[in-house]
């Protein structure tokens, strides 16, 4: 399973989250990546840890003021970006313009989308993985493998159905190894997920029980 722990742009320690991400990782069988803001990417990058940025804007080199280049994330240690989070939406034109961009520097891609149907519309894009993420359930500590299971099977086949080599990712709520568990059960090769680590008294204890039964 794929961990990815996105830190939105909560008031947390992004070098000691990444840390623990890092050592973490080293004790389990699955693979965990961080995604700190922009401004962050270099120094959580330095760590070791596999880094990731929250978005990419679909530009290229030239007379862009205020965005994020692909290129750029890149040199700064990414290895992936999300696209399209649902607190960072973009127009249908623009996410395949990000996914062209995050290409073009050699990042790996999860284009995030609401429902199954826009999970068929964000495959055809042909990201690496797309992740469905029901927003009402974001932050609640509900996981979306309990509140909604149909969301994230329908999903799968949703993505299976246009490009079996598009992998899927659920998030929203999921917090603990039971979570994660889920949502292997229901298909998903791995959770997205944040305020259960960034918003943890202790981080590293969070993922350590997020992949204990993996
Ligand atoms: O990007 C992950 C996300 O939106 C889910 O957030 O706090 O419900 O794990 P959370």
């Amino acid at each position: 399973m794929f961990v990815l722990v996105n830190l939105k742009t909560y008031p947390c320690d992004p070098v000691a989250v990444a840390d623990a991400v890092r050592d973490v990782d080293e004790s389990t069988d699955a693979r965990l990546a961080v995604a700190p803001q922009a401004a962050d990417l270099a120094r959580v990058a330095e760590t070791g840890v596999e880094t990731w940025a929250q978005h990419v804007d679909p530009i290229e080199h030239g007379s862009n003021t205020g965005h994020t280049l692909a290129e750029s994330v890149a040199d700064a240690g990414a290895v992936g970006t999300l696209i399209n989070h649902s607190e960072r939406r973009l127009k249908l034109a623009d996410i395949d313009g990000s996914v062209r961009a995050a290409e073009r520097a050699g990042l790996e891609t999860v284009v995030c989308a609401n429902n199954p149907e826009q999970i068929g519309a964000a495959a055809a894009l042909g990201p690496d993985a797309v992740a469905v993420e029901p927003p009402e359930l974001i932050g609640t500590g509900t996981p979306v493998s309990q509140a909604d299971p149909d969301i994230v099977e329908d999903a799968v086949e949703a993505a299976d159905n246009v490009d079996s080599e598009v992998s899927v990712l659920c998030g929203a709520g999921i917090s603990t190894g039971d979570d994660v568990v889920a949502a292997g059960d229901l298909g998903a090769e791995g959770v997205l997920l944040a305020s259960g680590v960034a918003k943890a008294d202790d981080p590293q204890a969070a993922l350590e029980d997020l992949v204990d039964p993996l």
